[in-house]
């Protein structure tokens, strides 16, 4: 077994590469070559953290012989053509979450990756947290019984945090049904089994200032009438932290003094340009950027809100910690060790896929599953129907 890095160049250097930089530093598996943004000063602060080169575009990035493997960290809508420009030429890829924003696109990402036998990975999402990922291993057990039913729900404050326009358009791949619904229901599906028969659903679009869906109620079918149901708020005041025992998404605990904090921030925005320019500011390179201060002493599992999965047996619930069971006789936790690098288990599949060629769980193909449902979320929603799905897959990569 060989230990060698992967030389990872980025694309997109903003907010999720600012959530990730925290696993690329402290992971030994991954040094980062080089990267590509539209943002000078953070290719400036890149070249000078990393001592490597920046690019004008993706495709002088990929070029690059030292660059082995491509995070592609650009808008949603940028996905399919970037990863398509890295395949092309012979580059790995780890691309954020959702895989992109319409089928076809997809299908020509898995063209790509194939024909070139590169490996891609889809992530980060939550359904990478240890704590799903036992979760499953748990149900694969037979311990607890077949799956019979799953909730899934979350309210955070999504929809009053800073945003660039496109994220407030669901044609360009807006809202919570893509950003958000894209964790929530790669967790159901890989809970689940992952094959989605059927999806119901209804949306909100609550706010005319910010004209995209920000809520969703969906309810999911699988094979043997298993069932899921699914509600995100983005628009919440109630935070369903609570119910994570206020633990925060990023596994920290959460500072309750800053309630409404992100409301407030946002009033001093008067139009989008400013909007966008309070977002940019507070990621990697911008004038309000502030570098991660190493993992803290206190740090828990990440999370993506009140998981409960019953089976015939148990209800099982992934937490900040472990996984709580309660079955016949008892209420037990059963701890999963923290990571010591955050988001780790990002690294794991994609260290992998690329260096040992395993099949990641998180492929293309088991990612337009999940986008597939969301698309039948906005689909159900606006023809008051239910929706049947053609695309959906158990997941081929084995939990690691
Ligand atoms: N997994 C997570 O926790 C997480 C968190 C945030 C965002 N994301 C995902 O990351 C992606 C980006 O979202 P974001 O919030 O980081 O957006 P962002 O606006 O904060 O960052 C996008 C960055 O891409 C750059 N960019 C735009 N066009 C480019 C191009 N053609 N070439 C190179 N760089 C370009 C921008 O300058 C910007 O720095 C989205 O798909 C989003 O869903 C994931």
């Amino acid at each position: 077994m060989t230990d060698r890095p992967i030389r990872l160049g980025i694309a997109g250097l903003g907010r999720a590469f600012t959530l990730m930089l925290p696993t690329f530093t402290a992971d030994k598996r991954v040094t980062l070559a080089g990267a590509t943004d539209l943002r000078r000063e953070a290719r400036r602060r890149f070249e000078s953290d990393f001592q490597a080169p920046t690019y004008d575009t993706i495709e002088a990035l990929c070029d690059d012989p030292n660059v082995e493997a491509v995070y592609v960290a650009t808008p949603h809508q940028m996905h399919a053509s970037h990863v398509v420009a890295a395949a092309e030429r012979g580059k790995h890829v780890l691309v954020e979450k959702p895989i992109a924003i319409r089928i076809e696109e997809c299908d020509a990402m898995i063209d790509a990756v194939r024909r070139a036998g590169v490996q891609l990975v889809i992530g980060h999402s939550h359904s990478f947290n240890a704590p799903v990922l036992h979760a499953r291993k748990l149900i694969e057990s037979g311990a607890f019984g077949a799956v019979r039913m799953i909730h899934a729900l979350n309210f955070t404050d999504y929809m009053v945090r800073p945003r660039r326009p496109e994220e407030m358009d669901t044609a360009q791949g807006g809202g919570v049904i893509f950003s958000q619904g894209a964790h929530q229901i790669d967790i159901v599906r890989l809970l689940g089994g992952g094959l989605v028969r059927s999806v119901r659903a209804q949306c909100g679009n609550w706010d005319p200032s910010r004209p995209t869906e920000g809520a969703y109620s969906a309810l999911l079918t699988f094979a043997d009438d298993v069932f899921a149901s699914c509600t995100y708020s983005g628009y919440a005041h109630f935070d369903s932290d609570e119910f994570m025992g206020f633990i925060g998404e990023m596994g920290l605990p959460k500072d309750r003094s800053r309630y409404g904090a992100m409301r407030k921030a946002l009033r001093e925005a008067n139009n989008s340009a400013q909007e966008s320019a309070l977002k940019a500011a507070r990621n990697y390179g911008g004038s309000a950027y502030v570098p991660p201060a190493g993992a803290p002493a206190d740090r828990r599992h990440q999370h993506f809100g009140s998981i409960i999965v019953s089976c015939e047996r148990a209800d099982l619930r992934p937490t900040a910690d472990g996984v709580m069971i309660y079955d016949d006789d008892e209420i037990r936790l059963d701890p999963v060790p923290v990571p010591a690098v955050p988001r780790a288990e990002v690294i794991d599949e994609f260290y992998d896929a690329v260096v040992h060629g395993r099949t990641p769980l998180h492929d293309g193909e088991w990612s337009r599953a999940t986008l597939e449902v969301c698309l039948a979320i906005l689909e159900s929603s606006r023809t008051h129907s239910e929706i049947a799905l053609r695309h959906q897959v158990g997941s081929r990569g084995a939990l690691p």
